[in-house]
């Protein structure tokens, strides 16, 4: 209930009116087991941007083994207090509080899972937010990140750019309030500059 209210209160920063259903935070999370599938003695370094309340966060951390590393990354102070609360224990988990374009990373990432709202920014910013995603991504690596059915288009064309040129697929999950479509990325491996020169 504390954090329906929270959702309702800071809707503009949250970008959203309530946390991903298990529908599409088990899909979200079905990237991490799809690459221990393909390789199970590697070891993954991950990134969840924009962790809430950690509604899939939980799922990542699930299906995580020892030997993975999970970086959250939450602007919002009392959203992040509580993730760090229930990881406490988790010694493969470090948890942020700062905007993603501010954190100073542990990159490079095997997978990035992305909730950060594009919808209610500048499309300036959602340029440096996709810039840094593919600076701190490694070559061959995976972005995953979901938008809401209701907005229909993209309102930036780097990040539809970039949508266009990596795209690995998309699922609709329609179990979530609202719908969303789940975009799976996968960065070459010869690291292409998707700068916004060439979008
Ligand atoms: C759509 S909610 C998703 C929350 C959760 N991951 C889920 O799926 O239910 C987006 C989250 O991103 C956070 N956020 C928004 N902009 C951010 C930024 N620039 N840096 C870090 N976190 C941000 C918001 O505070 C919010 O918790």
């Amino acid at each position: 209930m504390k954090n329906a209210l929270y959702f309702i209160k800071n809707i503009k920063q949250v970008g959203a009116v309530a946390p991903s259903s298990k529908f599409l935070a088990q899909k979200m999370a079905g990237v991490l087991d799809e690459e221990i599938e393909r390789d199970p003695e590697r070891s993954f370094n991950l990134l969840e941007l924009g962790s809430g309340t950690g509604s899939m966060s939980r799922y990542i951390y699930e299906h995580m083994r020892d030997q993975d590393h999970l970086d959250m990354v939450e602007i919002e102070k009392p959203l992040y207090e509580q993730l760090v609360d229930r990881y406490k224990d988790a010694s493969n988990v470090d948890v942020f509080n700062t905007d993603y374009l501010h954190f100073d990373s542990k990159a490079p990432y095997d997978i990035i899972f992305s909730s950060l709202p594009y919808e209610g920014i500048p499309n300036e910013q959602t340029e440096d937010i996709w810039q840094k995603k593919l600076d701190e991504c490694k070559s061959g690596g995976r972005i995953t990140y979901f938008k809401y059915l209701n907005f229909k288009s993209f309102r930036c064309d780097f990040e539809e750019h970039v949508v266009d040129n990596l795209k690995q697929r998309q699922d609709l999950v329609w179990l979530n309030l609202p719908p969303a479509r789940l975009f799976v990325l996968e960065l070459d491996e010869e690291k292409v500059n998707y700068s916004p020169a060439i979008a």
